[in-house]
């Protein structure tokens, strides 16, 4: 065979090679000392000394460029091989969980509620951050330069002529409702407020609100205190105390704030605790209300002789930081997701 023969054969198997077993039988076939070029090279002391110069240089430059292309070949394969074994695909591994959304403390609370008030015939009403000053206090009974405006910290925009606020309340839609509906009805509102307050571990500037409002020719004191009854049963469980106590608000007469005692304690965890008092026993502030005022009546256009509903407005962060043992209000709004995470 001729040393152009062997070199195309050679370097065509070579390229045929995949794997370490192939890489092998090469290396035997051609390079080791019974491979073929040895042979040729022990082959050549038969021929003639003018022949024996020609060819022997030529077979020693072949047998050079195969063993730098096997050289090369076997470096190749060893990278393949180490790929294939870093990379490899396990595939009975867990696979990668997605993290999932989950909703705020203050939705899963604000749900609850609603879905109770609305098991008890409220429907539910939305209303507006910014409001006018006219529904925000006047039209609440509550006139300009009246002392108890300063109750609600007020956050006034710059603008004019009309007084605009964001609101510090939700008791605006009281109005806004019954200028456009006739009795009997029962809403609730829920929204967020906003006033101008120092924040600490019980205040925020922006928090939840949920207003409730029911008329009707008979309504009383006892309906009212019912339907708290049976929200906080619901929401709390069975064990659940309130009481109410007498209270002002310009647009109720008479006026309460109403209070509870959370018996049951569910377990402390990181950020949850005591100090709001959950489990300690005592009395707690949840929420403001009251028999309508006549001249609250008078401003949405109904004749106040003829009606007559309760109004509360509950503190839905409260609630929250109540059920979940939250001692601390900035937390519901700082989106700390190890925080948020618990939920
Ligand atoms: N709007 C009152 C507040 O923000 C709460 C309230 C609502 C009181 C309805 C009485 C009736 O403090």
């Amino acid at each position: 065979m001729n040393i152009k023969e062997l070199k195309d054969k050679a370097f065509k198997e070579l390229a045929n090679v995949k794997n370490s077993a192939d890489l092998e039988n090469f290396k035997n076939k051609y390079l080791s000392r019974n491979g073929e070029i040895s042979s040729i090279l022990r082959s050549l002391k038969d021929l003639p000394i003018n022949e024996r110069k020609k060819i022997g240089p030529e077979v020693n430059q072949l047998r050079v460029e195969i063993q730098g292309a096997f050289e090369n070949k076997r470096k190749n394969i060893q990278t393949t091989n180490y790929k294939l074994q870093t990379t490899q695909l396990d595939i009975t591994a867990p696979g990668i969980k997605i993290p999932h959304g989950h909703l705020h403390p203050i939705t899963l609370t604000l749900r609850k509620i609603e879905e109770i008030f609305q098991s008890m015939g409220f429907k539910i009403i939305e209303g507006f951050d910014i409001e006018t000053e006219y529904y925000s206090f006047d039209a609440l009974n509550i006139p300009q330069n009246h002392p108890a405006r300063d109750a609600w910290n007020t956050f006034w925009l710059k603008t004019k002529p009309e007084k605009l606020v964001l609101r510090p309340h939700t008791s605006p839609m009281q109005i806004r409702f019954m200028e456009k509906n006739n009795p009997p009805f029962r809403i609730i509102v829920p929204g967020r407020c906003f006033r101008y307050e120092a924040t600490d571990a019980s205040h925020s500037h922006t928090f939840y609100q949920l207003e409730g409002l029911m008329v009707d020719r008979h309504i009383s004191i006892a309906n009212f205190k019912a339907v708290i009854e049976q929200f906080l049963k619901k929401l709390f469980g069975e064990d659940v105390k309130m009481r109410m106590r007498p209270s002002y608000y310009p647009f109720v007469e008479p006026g309460f704030d109403i209070e509870m005692k959370y018996p049951a304690s569910p377990p402390a965890s990181p950020n949850r605790g005591e100090s709001l008092g959950g489990s300690s026993g005592k009395w707690l502030e949840i929420m403001g209300a009251g028999m309508v005022h006549p001249n609250v009546f008078k401003y949405s256009g109904y004749v106040p002789d003829e009606w007559q509903g309760f109004a509360f407005g509950i503190g839905i962060d409260r609630i929250a930081m109540l059920k979940y043992k939250i001692n601390d209000i900035r937390l519901l709004y700082s989106n700390d997701l190890k925080f948020l995470n618990q939920f």
